[in-house]
């Protein structure tokens, strides 16, 4: 744009709001396009109906999921691999809302200071995991990301997973049966905050493997 043009726009507040409108809805419509023509996206009592091969957490893998939240890994990264061909290709098939019928809260966000992790499960194994979280730089020397040497020391705190998992089963439909409900602490006895966070981040995307 020439410079009597941006000078018009930004003195202009009724062109500069029409514009600002233009933007908004041209990146809230490459957020929604998509979603109408995902076959994913279909409706079950009201319900967003989850991807047909999807399980729930384990115990193990719910408490991983909350201090995964708890340190502020989505910060960093986002569950979120967008409909581009880039980003297929670095990550694997693009994100259907399918696999986040049961996140509340979801864990999608923006910022990427690191890569997207929607698909990590299964690419490392559980011992580099455990690596790379007591130091990162010990397996990628030029990684900027946090060391998390408590993660091993702390036990998971056992004491809510029944509730957190009835929550998630009243209240989001998760298929938890009593039995995997009764047999959550004895799950999660013992485990360091790693196992669980491990545990939680060799799941995630595992539903979707071999769909492109
Ligand atoms: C300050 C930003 C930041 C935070 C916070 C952060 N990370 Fe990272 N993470 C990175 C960067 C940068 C990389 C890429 C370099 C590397 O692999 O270490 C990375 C890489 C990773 C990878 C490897 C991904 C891949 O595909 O190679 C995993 C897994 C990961 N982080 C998990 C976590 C978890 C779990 C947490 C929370 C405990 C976390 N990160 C917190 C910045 C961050």
């Amino acid at each position: 744009m020439s410079n009597i043009t941006h000078e018009l726009v930004e003195k202009n507040t009724g062109l500069l709001v029409i514009f600002i409108v233009i933007a908004v809805s041209f990146a809230t419509l490459v957020e929604i396009v998509p979603l109408i023509y995902d076959e994913t996206v279909a409706e079950e009592g009201g319900v967003n109906k989850p991807m047909p091969n999807m399980r729930p957490w384990t115990a193990l893998e719910l408490e991983g999921r909350d201090i995964y939240i708890r340190e502020g890994c989505h910060v960093c990264h986002t569950q979120m691999i967008r409909p581009l061909r880039a980003e297929v290709e670095r990550y694997g098939p693009y994100s259907r809302a399918a696999e986040s019928t049961w996140d509340h809260p979801f864990l999608w966000g923006s910022k990427r200071t690191g890569p997207d992790l929607a698909r990590v499960g299964g690419r490392y194994s559980d011992q580099w995991h455990v690596d790379h979280l007591t130091d990162p730089r010990s397996v990628v020397p030029e990684s900027v990301m946090p060391s998390y040497p408590w993660l091993a020391t702390n036990e998971v705190n056992g004491t809510k997973v029944q509730e957190k998992m009835r929550l998630f089963k009243d209240r989001f439909g998760l298929p938890y049966t009593e039995a995997d409900i009764e047999a959550a602490p004895d799950q999660v006895q013992g485990a360091t905050e790693l196992d669980a966070l491990v545990a939680y981040l060799q799941q995630l995307g595992i539903a979707m493997q071999g769909q492109r």
